[in-house]
């Protein structure tokens, strides 16, 4: 990819490159092949709708946190198959959702005997499952931790006597950036608690957190982890990444607004934490940049235009100094950056551009005042 390309478009500005995407449905495309698994793309990681024609050549649908993704990913996705759990369904939405839906997962007993009605009475073909709380995870962090102490989300073996009438599958999801063995010993525990349901059953979803593209990732093991269950018991297999489609995909590209100095220098740039990477802040983790390595002579901390003292991307190190007017490239900003970013302080949202597989710059969306002024009353 032609870095030249990313230091002339406007910013701030999202660049999602096509043929890195590409690479990555064709790593998720191998696993499906090799293991039977059908992969979904979890839209709350990345809804770059522009790729949905694209990602559904590859995989089996979509997955929505909402009835708002399950339509988008419903209306891009066309023909592909649309799955959506939440923790609580809403009643005014619901009907909406089943027009958009053809596999409903419930977080609790109480929700599915409140809307599994009317899913008989649509008439429609959904295959409805229910979300297991497996109540082991290895995730440290605990904000993402689905098995935390007190969480909401799935219900427990001691919870569940019977497979309700109607319930085709289950659901559990775990993971956050994980590799194949965190997933064979989930796998176990899921296996020791819920494998007596499993003969009334059609289906399972690993959920996601199955970092599948990322270089170290053990995409043979995590082939034989699904290949052996689906000896040991004859159910469809979905997993669900979000993050593993995008991973390493796109930048966010920001210019030096002003450098002012404190104890060190300080590189107030037109991007934002908290506004266009969120994720910096909540996980929290320094992202990469472009042409900065331990090794560089000037030390900046790079922080964004926002009031929030706390909008501070990280300290980095450069072999030149930086002026008002360079360019900061940040990698790996296509997933869980897009989806989650806000206008505070009134700030604009990134432009999304893609370098199309051709190398061609396109600019997909550009936001302004009326953006942030719709969201407000
Ligand atoms: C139910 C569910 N499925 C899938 C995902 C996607 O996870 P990731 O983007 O880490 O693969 C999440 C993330 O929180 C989730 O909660």
């Amino acid at each position: 990819m032609d870095l030249k390309l990313l230091s002339e478009v406007e910013t701030p500005c999202y660049i999602v490159d096509e043929n890195l995407l590409i690479k990555n449905l064709e790593i998720l495309d191998y696993v499906q092949n090799n293991s039977g698994a059908e992969i979904l793309l979890a839209q709350k990681g990345f809804s770059m709708f522009y790729f949905y024609p694209l990602i559904a050549k590859y995989l089996k649908g979509s997955c929505a946190s909402s009835l708002f993704e399950a339509r988008l990913g419903f209306e891009y996705m066309k023909g592909r198959e649309c799955h959506i759990f939440s923790p609580a369904y809403k009643e005014s939405e619901f009907n909406e959702i089943l027009k958009y839906a053809d596999h409903i997962v419930f977080n609790s007993l109480s929700d599915y005997e409140k809307f599994f009605p009317l899913i008989l009475k649509s008439g429609k073909d959904i295959e409805v499952g229910l979300r297991i709380n497996p109540e082991y995870s290895e995730i440290e962090t605990e904000i993402y931790n689905p098995c935390s102490k007190n969480s909401r989300l799935g219900i427990k073996i001691k919870d569940l006597k019977e497979i309700p009438s109607g319930v085709s599958g289950l659901h559990f999801h775990t993971m956050c950036e994980q590799n194949s063995d965190v997933l064979k010993r989930t796998l176990k525990v899921v296996e020791q608690k819920f494998s007596k349901f499993f003969k009334n059953l059609k289906w399972i979803n690993f959920g996601g957190g199955h970092h599948i593209t990322r270089e170290d990732y053990d995409r043979e093991e995590l082939i034989k982890i699904i290949k052996d269950f689906k000896k040991r018991y004859p159910l469809k297999v979905y997993l669900e990444p979000g993050e593993a489609v995008a991973l390493n995909t796109g930048y966010l590209v920001a210019q030096v607004l002003s450098v002012v100095k404190n104890s060190c220098d300080i590189a107030i740039i037109d991007a934002s934490a908290a506004c266009h990477m969120p994720d910096v802040l909540e996980m929290p983790y320094t992202p990469k940049v472009l042409n900065s390595s331990d090794k560089g002579k000037f030390e900046y901390i790079l922080a964004g235009p926002t009031c929030l003292a706390g909008d501070v991307v990280g300290r980095y190190r450069f072999d030149k100094k930086l002026d008002a007017g360079d360019k900061i490239i940040f990698c790996d900003m296509a997933h869980y950056t897009m989806v989650k970013n806000n206008t505070f302080n009134g700030f604009n949202l990134p432009d999304i551009d893609v370098i199309d597989k051709n190398g061609k710059l396109i600019t997909v969306k550009k936001f302004g005042y009326e953006d942030f002024k719709n969201r407000l009353s």
